[in-house]
């Protein structure tokens, strides 16, 4: 292996692409595959060996990082991809795909490719802090064998939180979701209620600031309310998948507001809201 390992980005999204970004600046060589292949060609003047099938771009590849949007469409591109892979690679899948397909996910490649290292590795942050390298990656599997993995997790995030058995993460990127959603949710109320007794988002983020309640990411959604853009950091339709994901995992423990929000999500990514940033809640809850 050089210095640095040959790494894959399977789905040049909005956060595989910023993964790709940093990667090639701070010196990889990546190879990229997205199934719009339009979305990868920005990059090829920095240097993305940008390829038309995902087995292509796995080849020779010493970490594989897989980025798609959901469980079923993550498991059935690393099927495709699975012989040929690397003797030896590592396969990080960082989107966020819950427990079931991740456990599902695990088991195949085990069959399939038992040479292969799997760590499951979500991210924590949106897209602005993938572009910055700011996101934090929640990593689980065998850290003895993962160097590689770390160099690349090193470029693309502000840290790595590793959290035990590969499974791991995916629960706990559920736990952080659940919470981010609520968060979303109540932040849409309030500002609505807000309104209702004549205040402006300033007047309330005013009241918040300096205090234990002021969450850098409330500014960041309030600010996008008084904006009116929703250009999305974080889709509303894949945070939806998200809470059903949470609520799908969660087993006899109970989410009562959590049940709500995905009904009131449901509705707003019904009436054309989902693939607005998840901020626009608050507009569907204004309609
Ligand atoms: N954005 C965030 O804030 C954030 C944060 C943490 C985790 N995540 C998770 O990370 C994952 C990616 O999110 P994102 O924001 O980058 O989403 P995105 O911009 O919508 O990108 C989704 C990616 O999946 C690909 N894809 C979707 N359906 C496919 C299919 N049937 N076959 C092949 N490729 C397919 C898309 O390809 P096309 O370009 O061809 O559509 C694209 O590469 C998701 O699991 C999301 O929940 C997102």
């Amino acid at each position: 292996m050089s210095q640095q390992p040959v790494v894959a980005v399977l789905g040049l999204g909005a956060m595989g692409h910023a993964f790709a970004a940093n990667l090639l600046k701070k010196g990889f060589w990546v190879r990229g595959w997205n199934r719009t292949r339009a979305k990868g060609e920005d990059l090829l003047s920095a240097g993305l060996t940008l390829t038309d099938s995902a087995a292509q771009a796995v080849e020779g590849a010493d970490v594989v990082i897989a980025m798609l949007a959901d469980g079923a469409t993550t498991r059935q591109t690393l099927a495709d991809v699975s012989r040929a892979l690397k003797q030896g690679a590592t396969v990080a899948q960082m989107g966020t795909i819950g427990v079931d397909d991740t456990d599902a996910l695990i088991a195949e490649l085990q069959q399939a490719r038992p040479d292969i290292l799997f760590i499951d590795a979500p991210v924590s942050g949106t897209k602005a802090p993938a572009e910055n390298a700011q996101i934090l990656v929640m990593a689980s599997g065998d850290r003895s064998r993962a160097q590689a993995a770390e160099q690349v997790f090193a470029a693309i995030g502000k840290g790595t939180q590793w959290l035990g058995e590969a499974g791991a993460s995916s629960r706990m990127k559920l736990v952080v979701n659940s919470w981010l959603i609520g968060l979303m949710q109540s932040l849409a109320e309030s500002t609505r209620l807000a309104e209702q007794f004549g205040f402006s988002t300033d007047d309330l983020w005013r009241v918040l600031e300096g205090g234990p309640l002021a969450a850098p990411y409330a500014k960041a959604k309030l600010a996008m309310i008084e904006s009116g853009d929703f250009t999305p950091q974080m889709h509303l339709v894949w945070a939806l998948k998200d809470a059903k994901l949470a609520l799908d995992a969660a087993g006899d423990t109970r989410l009562p507001a959590l049940e709500n929000i995905v009904d009131v999500w449901q509705q707003a990514v019904d009436a054309g809201h989902g693939e607005q940033d998840l901020a626009a809640v608050y507009q569907y809850l204004k309609r």
